[in-house]
């Protein structure tokens, strides 16, 4: 039995899904230990301990882990360290809940060689292995990724230029991933589920963009409504 008392350790806790899952156990009075590489320049919000760790280096782990019980996990780090790390862990912690990706689902995205697709799968083996307490969470495109794709272009004028107008996402907003993160970190009927999330549409990463300009004010781009 998890304490709601414990703090939850957010790694990645400066990134879309680490910032929102932060705000959302704050909301609801969970305390919160932010893993930073760095020491932050201004101080935290009440709530919230940083800790500095580096998940490439695993014994930089240990202050972050200690009275910790549950763990969100984003590895935005390379491979050579997940044994140590999930190894760590599993001597620390009860559960932990992990940012993968949808990398099963038949999705042209995942049918072409994607080396954070099979990083995700090695994580998701060694969590399986571990006797941890785990949760997978796959989100599919995050809405944000807009802001790094597009946005840049759109700014710069009214015409975007990309690879995959055709293909299909139903983005999410990082929000709703947090909201999920924070129920898989605390309900116990939760334990060892994998999820795949979506936003509430799927549409082509060309429909996307026109929605995006016509939100704007720009004029009817002409794309189909799909
Ligand atoms: N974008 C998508 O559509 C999508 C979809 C599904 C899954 N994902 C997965 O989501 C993950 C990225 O999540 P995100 O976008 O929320 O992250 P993000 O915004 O890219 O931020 C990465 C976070 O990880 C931290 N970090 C980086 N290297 C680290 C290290 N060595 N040790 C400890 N912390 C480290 C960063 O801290 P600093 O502030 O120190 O840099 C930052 O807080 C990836 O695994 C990606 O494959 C993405």
């Amino acid at each position: 039995m998890m304490s709601d008392r414990a703090p939850v350790l957010v790694v990645g806790a400066s990134g879309r899904v680490g910032r929102a899952v932060v705000a959302e156990l704050l909301r609801l009075g969970r305390p919160v230990r932010a893993l930073v590489r760095r020491p932050p320049p201004t101080p935290s919000p009440p709530g919230v301990g940083v800790v500095v760790g580096d998940l490439t280096d695993p014994d930089s782990l240990t202050p972050a882990l200690a009275g910790v019980e549950a763990v969100f996990l984003v590895w935005a780090a390379g491979p050579a360290t997940v044994s140590a790390v999930v190894a760590r862990l599993a001597r620390s912690v009860q559960r932990v809940v992990f940012l993968s990706s949808p990398h099963q689902t038949p999705h042209p995205f995942f049918r072409q060689p994607n080396p954070m697709a099979a990083l995700h799968a090695d994580i998701e083996r060694e969590l399986a292995t571990s006797g941890l307490s785990s949760v997978i969470l796959r989100p599919g495109m995050f809405a944000a990724n807009t802001l790094h794709w597009w946005a840049p272009q759109i700014r710069a004028g009214d015409v975007v230029r990309w690879p995959y107008g055709a293909v299909e996402t139903a983005p999410i907003d990082e929000r709703d991933i947090a909201a999920v993160a924070v129920r898989a970190l605390s309900e116990a009927s939760l334990a060892g589920g994998d999820y795949v999330l979506t936003g509430p549409a799927a549409l082509s990463h060309a429909r996307q963009v026109a929605v995006i300009g016509e939100v704007h004010g720009g004029r009817r781009s002409g794309i189909p409504r799909t």
